[in-house]
């Protein structure tokens, strides 16, 4: 087995769409980047996760000069509707915020314009790379090696940034007292289901109903994602079509109910919820990014934007360094990062909080609930504060 030294600026571990964003952006600013990322290209492509983009996200799509088929094909949202005691309730979301908005566009899609450019501008990545492991980073001079196509591969560095996600080798590498855990289960997942049907509304529903939460998404005109809160433990196989579109039926209001078209489902996958933050998320040269360094639970979908706020203020802090010697980005990234973290952290608990069945709730938190979920419906004042974090806090 031969050995190869590399030397790169940035070392970005991970090719999910923290590293890959991170990525295009050095490289727009003329920094060179080397990716590492322990699965395939089509692996990473056949991960299903959430689609809706803040503006700030999507302006650093453009900045990284990957937008043009976003614009083309991303489905432009004003609003969304939240669903219960049989009505749906609209959160006009351009009304409360002074005209801002989201779009619909899968992170899959996404993920696969950044490695098309990725590809296009030539700078490496190394797909399938085994036993990534990380060194020296309380230093000026971090290295990362890995065994690549047979070879063992040394990568000199002077940053590495950490973008592996929650199962990665980069929080996994750093002493235990370094780091301070928080971290929330919730007593439920959430069961999804794509299908080539037409939206059963234009708009998303969030619909919270004694059997459980349920979700109306989208990824286009003609492809559908809806999701159901199941209990953990549940499986896949328990969960044909016919009971799956039954159920899902049974939580929405009949306006929403009555429009719901059953299709094949063309993927199911189950996923636990839960809320975490590991802090600080810089030591020395390792910066951590998107999930390696939080998880929200879905309500809400903010962990794709989190992930595109930190890359924003890492870009940010690099290019700071590069360009004009400045430390103070770098130094402050871990203190703005973890700030807008903790408000989405916040609100993404809240609005789980607010629309799925506890098991272990008492009547008292059940009233309370109902008593939060009418005030969000009769309340100006309370639609405008979740529409303010819905389309995303200012960077
Ligand atoms: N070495 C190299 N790569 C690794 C390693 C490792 N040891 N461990 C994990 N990875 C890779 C994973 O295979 C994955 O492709 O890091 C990537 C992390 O990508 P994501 O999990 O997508 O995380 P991130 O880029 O932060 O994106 C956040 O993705 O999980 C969703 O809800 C989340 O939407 C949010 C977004
Ligand atoms: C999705 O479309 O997958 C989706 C949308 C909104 C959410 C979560 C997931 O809050």
């Amino acid at each position: 087995m031969g050995d190869k030294a590399l030397r790169t600026q940035v070392a970005i571990i991970g090719a999910g769409p923290a590293g890959l964003l991170l990525g295009q952006l050095l490289h727009v600013a003329g920094i060179d980047t080397i990716i590492l990322e322990r699965r395939s290209g089509d692996y990473v492509l056949s991960r299903i996760r959430a689609g809706v983009l803040e503006q700030g996200t999507v302006a650093l799509l453009e900045q990284a000069g990957v937008a043009a088929r976003l614009h083309a094909e991303g489905l432009r949202h004003d609003g969304f509707n939240l669903a219960y005691d049989g009505a749906r309730h609209r959160i006009d979301l351009a009304g409360l915020t002074g005209g801002r908005h989201v779009t619909i566009y899968g992170q899959t899609e996404m993920t696969r314009d950044l490695m098309q450019a990725r590809a296009a501008c030539g700078a490496p990545s190394l797909y399938e790379a085994a036993e990534v492991h990380l060194a020296d980073f309380d230093s000026a001079h971090p290295r990362v090696t890995c065994l690549f196509e047979g070879q063992r591969i040394e990568i000199a560095c002077d940053f590495i940034a950490g973008c592996d996600g929650s199962h990665g080798v980069s929080h996994a590498s750093l002493p235990a007292a370094a780091l301070s855990l928080h971290e929330r289960h919730y007593p439920f997942g959430w069961l999804g289901v794509m299908a080539d049907v037409a939206p059963v509304s234009d708009e998303l529903v969030y619909a919270s109903h004694e059997r459980g939460f349920a979700l109306c998404s989208m990824r286009s005109a003609h492809r559908s994602r809806y999701y159901l809160q199941c209990p953990l433990g549940t499986e896949i196989a328990d969960w044909p079509d016919a009971r799956f579109w039954d159920e899902l039926r049974q939580r929405l209001d009949p306006q929403t109910a009555a429009a719901l078209v059953d299709a094949p489902s063309i993927e199911k996958s189950i996923a636990p919820l839960r809320s975490f933050v590991a802090e600080p998320m810089r030591f020395g040269s390792l910066f951590l990014a998107g999930d390696a360094a939080h998880i929200v639970p879905p309500t809400g979908a903010k962990g794709l934007n989190l992930a595109a706020s930190d890359v924003h203020y890492l870009a940010e802090g690099l290019i700071g360094h590069y360009r004009e010697g400045r430390a103070s980005g770098l130094e402050a990234y871990s203190q703005r990062a973890l700030a807008r973290v903790w408000k989405a952290e916040r609100f993404s608990w809240w609005m789980t909080s607010l629309l799925h069945q506890f098991p272990d709730s008492s009547p008292f938190d059940r009233k309370i609930q109902a008593a939060e979920r009418a005030y969000l419906a009769g309340s100006r004042a309370a639609m405008a504060a979740l529409a303010e974090n819905y389309v995303g806090l200012p960077f």
